[in-house]
């Protein structure tokens, strides 16, 4: 069954036996509520190494002051029951106090591709992930670990700073899970009333439009304000994006002349949702 530990020497303890065996490792990294996204990050880590430890972490530097910090659902048992069907070997379920000790100084920060997206509605998120991500990272020191794309930008920012501190482990990035409507599927959708769910599965059809008007060679510049208007019209109650950017440098793009990724956040009462989607270029 799922063994779990709460220090990074019982971590680092269980690692060391499994290396010791010739095992190879991966880590999949969560704030817990897990779903079926999260699970499929298990499936394909059990892919990529013999064991996979996942971590349940509400990470408290990445939330900004009037964010769900408080409010993120907290559901240990469940997860680690999830956990378990899925095949994870162990749980590193640590307390703020293991990770942030009194005297906690230091700041992973990535500039580039931090920059724009989520990091410009959300200051110092994105620092708070490299953080943590970072700390998870040297304490498990896994062969891989894996990501969903489905936060597209946290995947190209933890991909650079572990390109720029040569941290050993490869990262791997697995495509968005979906509801059968097309939402994609997210521990804060818990949050949405019967009415905001009906409105949701607009997101992913904002940005399919967009990749339509992309392919039949229309510019970003025409097509992401028409699908901000889509989207409040749905019933969005804000919208934080609308962005065309190049699928590898996040770089803005207007014209589609290499694969893309169109991104979106877009608020639903106090439940912010984001998503995003891959255009090809035919
Ligand atoms: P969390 O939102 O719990 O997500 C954990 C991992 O699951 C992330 O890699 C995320 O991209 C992936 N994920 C979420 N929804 C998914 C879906 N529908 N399909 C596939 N993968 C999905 O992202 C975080 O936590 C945190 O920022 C973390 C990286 C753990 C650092 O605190």
């Amino acid at each position: 069954g799922l063994d779990i530990v709460r220090s990074v020497a019982e971590l680092r303890a269980r690692v060391k036996y499994w290396r010791d065996q010739g095992l190879t490792i991966a880590l999949v990294p969560t704030m817990g509520a897990l779903h079926q996204g999260h699970l499929s990050l298990v499936a394909k880590a059990l892919e990529h190494a013999d064991r996979v430890v996942a971590s349940v972490f509400v990470n408290p530097t990445q939330f900004g002051p009037n964010e769900d910090f408080a409010r993120y659902p907290r559901q240990e048992e469940q997860d680690a029951a999830l956990l378990d069907q899925a095949g994870c070997h162990l749980l590193f379920a640590p307390t703020v106090a293991e990770m942030y000790p009194d005297g906690f100084a230091t700041t992973v920060s990535v500039s580039g591709v931090s920059e724009g997206l989520c990091g410009a509605v959300r200051p110092g998120h994105f620092a708070g992930v490299a953080t943590v991500v970072t700390k998870l990272l040297l304490q498990a020191l896994p062969d891989v670990a894996v990501f969903g794309e489905k936060d597209y930008q946290q995947l190209a920012v933890i991909r650079r700073f572990a390109r720029d501190l040569d941290i050993p482990a490869a990262i791997i990035g697995a495509p968005t899970l979906r509801e059968a409507d097309g939402l994609a599927m997210s521990s804060r959708n818990a949050y949405l009333t019967a009415e905001e769910r009906a409105v949701a599965p607009w997101l992913l059809k904002g940005l399919t439009g967009v990749a339509d008007g992309l392919m039949a060679g229309a510019k970003a510049s025409d097509m992401c304000p028409m699908a901000v208007s889509g989207l409040l019209k749905a019933g969005f109650s804000s919208v934080d994006y609308v962005e065309v950017r190049d699928a590898a440098s996040l770089a803005p793009v207007e014209v589609m002349a290499a694969p893309v990724r169109i991104l979106a956040a877009a608020r639903l009462g106090k439940t912010r949702l984001i998503d995003n989607i891959e255009a090809i270029p035919v």
